[in-house]
């Protein structure tokens, strides 16, 4: 097994596993048997690492000789779980961080300068927000937010200093669907890297590499452990990438995934294409009930007819996604009455867990902005974000049925 160094081509143990299906890529993709051959990956919970000689740790150290040095580099349950989301996603190479946060802080900052400038869309997860529009420019890093879903706001944020795009599709909570493929086009016209936060969709939806993406980052804490258990993150690109900019980020600034954490996520993956095709039918199914619901004034689900960007979500994304968004007529009083009517679904704002879990934007994810730029991003005080679990649908379409009578 490979150390820190990422060869191009070499993901993987099995060298024919870059061919398999993405079923079974989750699965036995990476996977690197010791010497007593176990069924399940080993959990290697070392920090560090012993050498038969001083010759051979001032090898190691050099990089003339493969092997591992110290678990903030590398680790080798770490690097399974690594190689295994590089072949989910059809790319080189992947790095693990501790959480989602940590993979899009790294993600940028590893390319990042000052007197560079950043386009991002504006719908977005409230840290990453705060990572674009109050970290960077600490640092000298000029941003421009734009309406990601018109594509010509990008074109038009262009500057002779712009050297990465970031977005999210679908986004949080309103469910935009930014065209991936566009917006790819128009940043490797400007000489810029495109960044993806895949988190909505997970591996299994949606693919942004395909239509262009240079980076794509994930939270692993959502569907990838599915399971509400462990916090991570991923950095998936090109060797080039990781090597030349993320691998020496990670390993002088450290926030390394812990190899618990990615014994945990190893197994998420090998359930992950079955959880999320069921969940995302139980959202569909979900979303056509709530539909014509008198106490909603609107339900956003891509996988909807009534969707603005539905067919851009079909050419993009397998299936609709887990997550629903709905509007409560009356605003915030009758959101958590509704909330509070809840026997089933628990109020919570993690995501993608076979839990069906629900939140108010307005006073949990979103809290930090301003009304005026909450209604900008279209959250309104109605609002309410279902991530649809694994439950039966139709104890779920009661327990809604029953909340929402309450509003
Ligand atoms: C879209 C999106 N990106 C990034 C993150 C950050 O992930 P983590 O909580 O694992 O740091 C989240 C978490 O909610 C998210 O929803």
């Amino acid at each position: 097994m490979s150390g820190n160094k990422v060869q191009k081509g070499a993901i993987g143990k099995n060298p024919e596993a870059h061919k398999w299906r993405a079923a079974t890529q989750a699965v036995r993709g990476g996977t690197n048997r010791s010497g007593f051959g176990e069924t399940s990956e080993a959990l290697f919970l070392t920090a560090g690492y012993v050498y038969e000689s001083a010759e051979e740790a001032e090898a190691r150290f050099a990089g003339t000789r493969e092997g591992f040095v110290y678990s903030r580099f590398a680790n080798p349950t770490v690097t399974m779980f690594e190689e295994r989301m590089a072949l989910l996603e059809g790319a080189d190479a992947a790095k693990a961080t501790a959480t989602g946060m940590a993979a899009v802080t790294a993600a940028l900052l590893c390319q990042l300068a000052a007197g560079d400038h950043i386009i991002a869309s504006r719908a977005m997860f409230g840290s990453c927000r705060y990572i674009v529009d109050t970290l960077l420019p600490r640092f000298g890093v000029d941003f421009t937010y734009v309406d990601g879903c018109d594509i010509p706001q990008w074109k038009a944020a262009v500057r002779g200093n712009t050297t990465v795009f970031f977005l999210e599709t679908p986004s949080n909570p309103t469910l935009d669907i930014i065209d991936l493929k566009a917006v790819a086009d128009i940043a490797h016209e400007a000489g810029a890297r495109l960044v993806v936060d895949n988190v909505f969709a997970s591996p299994v939806l949606q693919k942004p590499m395909t239509f262009g993406a240079d980076i794509v980052v994930y939270s692993a804490t959502k569907h990838i452990d599915g399971q509400g258990r462990c916090m991570g993150g991923a950095i998936v690109s090109d060797a080039g990438f990781i090597e030349d900019h993320a691998s020496n980020f990670l390993r002088q600034t450290g926030p390394a995934l812990s190899p618990f954490n990615a014994w945990i996520m190893l197994k998420g993956l090998e359930t992950m294409d079955l959880r999320v095709r069921q969940m995302s039918r139980n959202a569909a199914e979900i979303a056509d009930f709530l539909a014509d619901h008198p106490k909603l004034s609107k339900v956003f689900y891509p996988g909807r007819t009534d969707h603005p960007q539905h067919e851009l979500a079909k050419a993009q994304m397998e299936m609709g996604g887990n997550i629903v968004t709905i509007d409560v007529i009356g605003g915030k009083d009758k959101a958590f009455r509704c909330l509070n009517g809840l026997s089933i679904i628990d109020i919570s704002n993690n995501l993608g867990d076979t839990k069906s879990l629900i939140t108010h934007p307005t006073t949990t994810t979103h809290q930090r902005l301003s009304e005026d730029e909450r209604l900008d991003l279209g959250v309104t005080p109605g609002m309410l974000r279902l991530s649809v679990g694994l439950e039966d649908v139709q104890d779920l379409r009661e327990d809604l049925s029953r909340a929402l009578d309450l509003a």
